[in-house]
């Protein structure tokens, strides 16, 4: 078995999958001096690192230097000739991922875990047993064990990924060239995110989604908001339409069937229709762990399942299916493993970053959800073309929202929920996302002073005019 480190056959924890759930409880169990095992068949860092998250901020970010350089003659910089070299577009992006995988790679060996590189299943008593890619086997055991077998793009019978015309997640960072015409189906987050990019990488780009709006779970203000810079970047975006089928017409290019006997030709098509649990072969006679009927691995509220001492994390539970979700899911289990008492991750307050331009993040209700789930709020917006910053680099589209409690007087209470669109807000979310956590009211907020000129300053703003004065707002 290839990169098998050490001779050991029992260790305090053996966990299976090397993905961000996988690796983040190895490294946080490690460095609380367990003596671990990761059993990764593929490369450790899993879909975030090498098919997800990682890759696709990184092409974000070339789209990102087109606007720039499109719109440097604004800034009175002229910049002639635009062009997009795919093959460094390729390079840097792969360049990424191979000095990130090494940095998680490095810190497992420095904390000395001891990794195998094959398949595992679980067993009765905790073993597991690894078979490598060149058929070597392995059996090992665990006091503990955690699964932590990720996901895999859904696929729409009739859109099998063919990894040129039609492709999924797993196969749209290996595209060879940017296509004139482009067909996302699906506007969740990854529909969103790539129709952004291949929008602004030149593409004609249109978003097919079956249900009646693009980014469910999102504040529809925020959505509305993205809809607008869509249309202006020239997206297409099609709600409630259902796809039926393709015809290819053997030059690489294809005619997708949509809605009521609707036609589109196009040259790639990707399929964005959400993930489901990878699980194939995890689990073998003998343990009582449960796979649900969506194919998820049945766990409570502490990640552990129907087994004593087994836990799952991640994308293979039914929780939200991001890398930071994971994490934190990770340290949740080995301080129970350890004995520590934590309590659960709070699954409706975590906080949420899409990185289409523009960008949304938020945490805790939208509008619409405090008010179903009975609350009587009081709502602050404020837009980021009032902003100094986001005028001064020529980004005044989007705005932040603030959901907050409405006391007696009128004013607003405890914070519970903040929403943004527009320029870097996925960094500029975590003065909310301790807000909305830390239950902290407006007045306790309100206190707090932001940088002038910046981003976040809106963020403040939006806080202070829920006291019931304000400065600019
Ligand atoms: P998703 O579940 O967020 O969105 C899929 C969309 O496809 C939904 O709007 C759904 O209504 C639509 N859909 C389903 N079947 C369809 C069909 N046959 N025709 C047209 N539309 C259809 O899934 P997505 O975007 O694939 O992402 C998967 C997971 O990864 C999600 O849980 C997402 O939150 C997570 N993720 C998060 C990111 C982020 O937060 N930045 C980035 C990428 C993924």
């Amino acid at each position: 078995m290839s990169d098998t480190t050490g001779t050991d056959t029992h260790f305090d924890l053996v966990v299976i999958g090397g993905g961000p759930g996988g690796y983040a409880a190895a490294l946080y169990g490690a460095s609380a001096g367990l003596n671990i095992a990761l059993v990764e068949k593929d490369k450790i860092g899993g879909t975030c690192l090498h098919r997800g998250c990682i890759p696709a901020k990184e092409l974000l970010e070339t789209a990102a230097i087109v606007r720039t350089v499109k719109h440097a003659a604004d800034f009175g910089v002229i910049v002639e000739p635009k062009s997009v070299d795919w093959g460094v577009v390729m390079e840097r992006k792969q360049s990424v991922i191979d000095k990130l995988a090494g940095g998680v790679v490095g810190l497992l060996k420095n904390r000395k875990v001891t990794l195998f590189d094959g398949y595992g299943s679980l067993g009765a008593d905790r073993t597991v047993e690894i078979v490598g890619g060149d058929g070597e086997r392995a059996t090992i055991t665990g006091d503990a064990v955690i699964l932590a077998s990720g996901s895999s793009p859904r696929v729409i019978p009739g859109f099998e990924p063919d990894g040129s015309t039609v492709v999924t997640s797993d196969e749209f960072f290996q595209i060879s060239q940017i296509p004139r015409r482009a067909v996302v189906i699906g506007g969740g987050a990854i529909g969103c995110e790539f129709a952004s990019t291949l929008a602004d990488l030149g593409a004609s780009v249109t978003v097919l989604e079956a249900l009646p709006k693009i980014l469910p779970g999102c504040d529809d203000d925020v959505t509305r908001v993205v809809l607008q810079s869509f249309k202006k970047k020239g997206i297409e975006v099609r709600a409630g339409v259902a796809v039926t089928g393709h015809t290819p017409d053997g030059n690489g290019s294809t005619t997708v069937q949509f809605g009521d006997g609707e036609t589109l030709e196009t040259d790639l098509v990707v399929v964005s229709v959400g993930r489901v649990p990878y699980t194939e072969g995890l689990l073998r006679d003998g343990t009582a762990v449960k796979i649900s009927d969506r194919g998820h691995i049945e766990v409570d509220e502490l990640c552990r399942t129907g087994e004593p001492s087994v836990w799952a994390v991640g994308d293979a539970i039914a929780t939200p299916q991001l890398a930071h979700v994971a994490f934190a899911e990770a340290i949740v289990i080995i301080k129970d493993l350890l004995g520590e008492s934590p309590a659960g991750v709070d699954y409706s307050r975590v906080p949420w970053a899409i990185y289409c331009q523009p960008e949304v993040a938020f945490a805790g209700h939208s509008e619409a959800s405090a008010k179903e789930a009975g609350f009587d709020v009081i709502v602050s917006k404020h837009r980021f073309g009032g902003n100094s910053r986001a005028q001064i680099i020529g980004e005044p589209d989007g705005l932040v929202k603030v959901i907050a409690e409405k006391t007696p007087q009128g004013t607003g209470g405890r914070v519970l929920g903040v929403h943004m669109v527009g320029p870097w807000v996925t960094e500029q979310l975590s003065g909310g996302y301790l807000a909305v956590n830390w239950e902290a009211t407006v007045d306790e907020i309100a206190e707090f002073l932001q940088p002038h000129p910046s981003l976040t300053e809106l963020f403040g703003e939006s806080v202070l005019a829920l006291t019931g004065r304000s400065l600019h707002g």
